[in-house]
């Protein structure tokens, strides 16, 4: 059973394998057949991967009020993956969740012949790279051989298509900035033509992924698209990475750990402008081409992790002194990449994007959000969060 969320409203699932479907809502389950869900209003589906994890929800959400397309949305629901994140459009006829990994391919090949999507969009990876000096195993199965199979399930269905079904097909790739390596201080910001030099096993992964979407392109003409982001931040975003943490730490008055000096930095955007520029892509980018996505916003560490103390000082009151107190400098991640920057004109130039939020407001917004969501933040950070915790900063 996939919905993780407490709410007891009927909820739409899809549990499938590669000869059967199972569809249903949490109080009642009905064993079809695949016809059962391929009436007309689907006709012009997005399937997203991923979009139960943080940028994937977001976007979800997004595209459900700014978009007429329906969303079917495959995920593992691994740690990362949330239901909760999209109670909100659970009930939408136009929404479907489908329980499933992206490896499998007979499952993929399934959920392309009955929804037929106008376009996929991939986020599903394996993405903390904490995790991945940890253990790279899930990180090659997901990023790199889920990739591959999602590519060529993907390809089989584009080239059983006709007409503009072919031709209006897209396959986006959600990628990051971290393949282009690290900068030194003076280095200008990474481009498109930045030649890659992945340095963490996360990074390395991912870049895997994007070299075999470019040559899913030039080999046969499957028509894509990559985007590579700089470090998202907003709701949603499981507390490992470095914002939600430290609000999450500042706010209980636990330490708050700061790798190596604190210098590292980071270019910094605000997850719905991520999602907005997706869109864009997905909808006038040129087939082939990769878009630099970022925030013209980088921050060292100890500045972020200063203002969030700041923030959380402000909201939530002081009990005794500033929360900075609680910065506590631990060792190194190994092979920390010391700056990322992304030039994200070509974006701008090409497609008339460029990020409607400032650090200030997003960072203020995302304080106030993980404040006041404190189901969601029990929700995730049960046993097994707590276990990761302990486990990697106690070493
Ligand atoms: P996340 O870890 O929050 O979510 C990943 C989602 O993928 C989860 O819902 C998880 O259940 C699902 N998933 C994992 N393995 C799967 C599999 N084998 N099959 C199906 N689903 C699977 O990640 P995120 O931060 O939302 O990142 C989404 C994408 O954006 C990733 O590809 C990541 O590399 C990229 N990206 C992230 C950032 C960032 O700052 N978070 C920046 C740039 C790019
Ligand atoms: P993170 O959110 O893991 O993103 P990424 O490694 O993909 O950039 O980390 C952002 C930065 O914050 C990175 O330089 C590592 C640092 N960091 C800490 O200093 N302490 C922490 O506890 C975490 C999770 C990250």
């Amino acid at each position: 059973m996939n919905h993780r969320g407490r709410d007891s409203r009927p909820f739409l699932f899809t549990i499938e394998s590669s000869s059967k479907v199972w569809v249903g809502f949490v109080k009642q389950t009905i064993v079809g057949d695949l016809n059962l869900l391929n009436s007309s209003f689907m006709e012009h589906t997005i399937l997203v991967t991923g979009g139960a994890g943080f940028i994937g929800s977001n976007f979800i959400l997004h595209q459900m009020e700014c978009d007429s397309a329906a969303i079917a949305n495959l995920d593992k629901l691994t740690y990362a993956g949330n239901l909760r994140n999209l109670e909100a459009i659970s009930q939408e006829r136009r929404y479907e969740f489908v329980h499933g990994d992206i490896a499998d391919r007979g499952l993929m090949r399934s959920v392309l012949n009955r929804r037929k999507p106008r376009a996929i969009v991939h986020f599903a990876a394996e993405s903390h790279v904490d995790r991945s000096i940890r253990g790279p195993d899930d990180f090659i199965r997901t990023n790199v051989d889920g990739t591959f199979a999602l590519l060529e399930e993907a390809r089989a269905y584009w080239e059983s298509l006709n007409g503009s079904d072919r031709t209006e097909f897209r396959l986006l790739h959600v990628s990051t900035d971290e393949v282009f390596g690290s900068l030194g201080a003076r280095d200008p910001a990474f481009s498109e033509t930045t030649p890659y030099a992945p340095n963490s096993p996360y990074a390395a992964t991912k870049a895997a992924s994007d070299h075999l979407v470019r040559a899913y392109h030039h080999t046969y003409g499957l028509p894509v698209l990559t985007t590579n982001c700089s470090n998202n931040y907003g709701r949603f975003q499981f507390p490992e990475k470095l914002i939600p943490l430290m609000i999450l730490n500042a706010h209980n008055h636990k330490p708050l750990p700061v790798y190596g000096d604190g210098q590292n930095v980071r270019d910094w955007l605000y997850v719905k402008d991520h999602c907005e520029a997706i869109a864009i892509v997905l909808a006038r980018g040129r087939v082939g081409e990769t878009y630099n996505i970022g925030g013209w916003n980088e921050k060292r560490n100890l500045e972020i992790v200063e203002t969030i103390c700041d923030l959380v000082d402000e909201i939530a009151g002081r009990r005794g002194g500033s929360r900075r107190e609680l910065i506590t400098f631990v060792k190194d991640r190994p092979g920390h990449d010391r700056r990322y920057a992304m030039d994200a004109s070509k974006i701008e130039r090409e497609l008339g994007w460029r990020p409607r939020e400032t650090f200030e407001s997003g960072i203020s917004k995302t304080v106030r959000w993980y404040l006041k969501n404190e189901d969601w933040v029990r929700d995730v950070t049960s046993g097994g969060y707590r276990q990761w915790i302990e486990t990697h900063y106690s070493s």
